[in-house]
């Protein structure tokens, strides 16, 4: 079986990850020095935020050089040398690559190549349609023209109606594959082709039936390589049949799903979710994927121990009472849940720490885009991505830690058999052996529970504890009384 049919999948923010340099900035030589943290956690690959040059108007998403490595990250020798370091390890390589748009510091848009960007010259705005950051999707050129951003006004969406963009893609992809890349996270997959003739409220800028062609075409250049590259795209959709469309056998090879990522912690909504994610992703024969947080949005521990415990772009709930403690036990059941399930797994660095949202940085250290587009009324993304602690000794960090982070440090943890990572640890050494298909068993109300080949997961989300069938190899909480207490789970093999 082709290994991104089951991978786990382990995210790196590389600003955010490890500093080899100590600038506070995380960088590749960072990376290499702790690719033995995720190695030894058992993951098939890597998904790494991009890291090209950029000016970091949206943290590496608005490009200047699809070519290069942003020089505080490293070199192109030190992406290159990672690459190699990493498949030494057994651990993939899979690269960010922004479609849609890029910075309004790369050449093309510096040098006024006005063909390749969406220009008009209009009096008014061109039309309704809105940044995903707030505010118009469209800014002044000096000349007084409009340039169309569906996301900062540092970030000018390109023009795939010209074919000179799709010729640039698909030698940008080829570039990063002769360097050994094992595949790409396509940025924003939905959005690159436009119908301008509709409203805003239509989203006439997502989805459109068009877009397929274009990884039509990626998929032909990947597969044209040896090794078993990939595809894998970023659409938040609200069809899951829509979704799957991009998955058919000759476009991306996976996807995220956020619907898993979204929903609230509730037996009756996780199994609708399961069950539509694997109805959706069948017919076209692809594996379905399971993520809990990422680098968009308020970080599981944080949101599991809220009132309202789905995630949602329209309100992240900042500030909102929360209860850690409830949150980090329901973070440990889920991620029990969430890797025994059928297909690829994405992990985002330090979910395995148990971090929460920091929430209470100084307002004047954010950098996410979101907090002024918003008029400083959503306070975005900066709290997901605060560097990881690694042990007492870390120097200061571009986003300031929480002080007690010290105790959730990877060295803190790593000799505790009851913290979070030892639990990464075990769940992600016994998946290795999970296989089959879901099958369903009912143990009550507001339990979950499925057999997978020889293991059966049962998670409870009730409020009382719940007998097991036989002792687990393995639960998020030790049982009590022999019972599954509330808000835990187990692996039963
Ligand atoms: C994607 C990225 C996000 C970025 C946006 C624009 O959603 O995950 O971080 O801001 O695209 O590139
Ligand atoms: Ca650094």
């Amino acid at each position: 079986m082709s290994w991104w049919r089951n991978a786990s999948i382990y995210q790196v923010y590389l600003r955010s990850f490890a500093d080899g340099n100590g600038d506070g900035i995380g960088d590749i030589a960072g990376l290499r020095d702790r690719l033995q943290h995720i190695a030894g956690l058992g993951f098939d690959a890597i998904w790494l935020n991009p890291w090209y040059p950029s000016p970091l108007a949206d943290g590496g998403y608005d490009v200047a050089d699809y070519r290069d490595i942003e020089p505080v990250f490293g070199s192109l020798a030190d992406a290159e040398k990672l690459i190699a370091d990493a498949h030494e390890l057994g651990i993939r390589i899979i690269i960010d690559l922004v479609p849609n748009h890029c910075s309004d510091q790369h050449p093309w848009f510096r040098d006024g190549l006005w063909d390749r960007f969406h220009i008009r010259d209009t009096e008014e705005l061109p039309n309704d349609w809105k940044s995903r950051f707030g505010g118009p999707a469209w800014s002044r050129l000096a000349d007084g023209r409009w340039y169309l951003h569906l996301y900062a006004a540092e970030q000018p969406d390109f023009n795939w109606e010209n074919p000179v963009v799709h010729e640039e893609f698909e030698d940008i992809l080829r570039f990063w594959l002769d360097r050994g890349v094992d595949g790409f996270r396509i940025d924003v997959a939905d959005g690159l082709v436009k119908d301008f003739g509709k409203p805003d409220a239509e989203q006439p800028y997502s989805d459109q039936d068009g877009v397929h062609d274009i990884y039509r075409r990626w998929r032909q250049i990947v597969d044209s390589y040896d090794g078993d590259r990939i595809l894998v795209g970023e659409m938040w959709l609200p069809d899951p049949e829509r979704f799957a469309r991009y998955l058919r056998p000759d476009e991306m090879h996976s996807a995220f799903n956020f619907d898993f990522l979204c929903c609230p912690w509730n037996a009756g909504e996780l199994k609708r979710v399961v069950d539509s994610t694997l109805a959706a992703h069948e017919p076209v024969g692809a594996p379905p994927t399971w993520v809990l947080s990422n680098h968009d949005v308020t970080r599981h521990v944080t949101r599991y121990g809220r009132e309202k415990t789905g995630f949602s772009f329209a309100d992240r709930q900042h500030g909102a009472p929360t209860d850690f403690e409830l949150g980090t036990r329901r973070a440990r059941a889920a991620i029990m849940l969430t890797a025994a399930l059928p297909g690829g797994v994405y992990v985002y660095q330090g979910e395995e720490l148990g971090l929460w949202e920091v929430e209470d940085l100084p307002d004047e250290l954010r950098e996410d885009p979101v907090w002024h587009r918003s008029g400083f009324t959503d306070r975005g993304r900066d709290g997901c991505r605060v560097p990881l602690p690694w042990s007492a000794q870390d120097g200061p960090s571009w986003l300031p830690q929480p002080e007690n982070w010290q105790d959730f440090s990877v060295a803190a943890q790593t000799d505790d058999p009851g913290s979070m990572l030892s639990l990464y640890r075990r769940v992600f050494e016994l998946r290795r052996g999970i296989a089959g298909d879901l099958e369903w068993l009912d143990l009550g109300e507001d339990v979950l529970a499925f057999k997978r080949g020889g293991l059966t997961c049962v998670v409870n989300l009730s409020d009382e504890p719940i007998g097991l069938p036989s002792t687990p190899a393995l639960s998020s909480v030790p049982l009590v009384d022999g019972k599954l207490p509330s808000d835990a789970a187990a692996w039963i093999s």
